[in-house]
């Protein structure tokens, strides 16, 4: 792979934005290569986490703006509705995905980590959506993820003026979930992600599987989502071993089954 690289370590897979000396700013080869690593991660059983970052000094600093200069009307739809399946993918991924902030995220980069479950940024990142700036606005679903997190009126704020927050500005919005010194980031993303794989990763899935499914419907089916994924964690091993456990007073065993 030309933009992607990938680390693997006791279920936890690192999807690495590897362009550092452009900010690891999203170009189509990108996008395509995204694709096709997250294509193949979804069908093995053996990813307990996803975990995206960037490599060098920036997560991503959003789309290629070299691009901009050629698109047309119909080539940025298709470029929007292109970035949109990835970040869709990245949202429906069936395993906890974390979006590890090591610095700059801003434009499709922030709309990148807005499609993870959950984030965490390093004390050095400064994130926002600038691309009011250069006379557009966010096309990877961002009009859409960041109102639902933090509210209406504090993205409206962020896409009318373009400005970059710290990483304590995102922590006080509910932009971010955890903010971790930089000289610690490594350390605490590879705490926070191994303690994930250690739960149950059947039940993980069930999990993501109901609050994604009430997040994207009514209250009504969310609920019986809930109540059917809840049922069928009683036809798991990792269920008896949970409940096993408590009773004789030890740590469960997990087996993912
Ligand atoms: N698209 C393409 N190239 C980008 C990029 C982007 N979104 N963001 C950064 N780069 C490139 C720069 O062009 C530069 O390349 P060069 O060394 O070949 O000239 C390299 O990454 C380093 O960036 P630079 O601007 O020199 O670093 P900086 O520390 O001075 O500034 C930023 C960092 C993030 C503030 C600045 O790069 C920036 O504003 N980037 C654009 C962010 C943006 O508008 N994103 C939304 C796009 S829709």
């Amino acid at each position: 792979m030309e933009t992607i690289s990938l680390e693997r370590k006791d279920g936890v897979v690192k999807l690495i934005l590897n362009r550092p000396d452009k900010l690891n700013a999203i170009n189509p080869t990108m996008l395509q290569e995204l694709g096709a690593i997250l294509s193949n991660l979804i069908e093995d059983d053996s990813v307990k986490v996803l975990v995206v970052t960037g490599a060098g000094r920036a997560f991503c600093a959003g789309a290629d703006v070299n691009e901009f200069t050629k698109l047309t009307p119909s080539s940025a739809l298709k470029f929007s509705r292109n970035g949109k399946e990835i970040m869709r993918s990245i949202e429906n991924f069936p395993v906890p995905t974390v979006a590890a902030i090591n610095g700059y995220a801003l434009g499709g980069g922030l709309e990148l980590a807005l499609s993870c479950d959950i984030r965490i940024a390093s004390s050095a990142a400064q994130l926002g959506l600038p691309e009011i700036n250069l006379g557009i606005f966010p096309g990877f679903g961002g009009t859409v993820r960041l109102p639902r997190l933090i509210g209406k009126a504090k993205a409206l704020e962020l896409m009318y003026t373009g400005d970059r927050v710290s990483a304590e500005e995102a922590m006080r919005l509910g932009l971010v979930n955890r903010m971790v010194q930089s000289e610690k980031f490594e350390e605490e993303v590879t705490a926070f992600t191994s303690k994930l794989a250690s739960k149950s990763p059947a039940i993980l899935r069930l999990l993501k599987a109901s609050v994604n499914a009430s997040s994207n419907s009514s209250e009504e089916v969310g609920s019986e989502v809930e109540s059917l994924a809840w049922a069928s964690a009683f036809s798991t091993d990792d269920q008896k071993e949970g409940v096993k456990a408590f009773l004789e007073r030890r740590e469960p065993k997990f087996l993912g089954r």
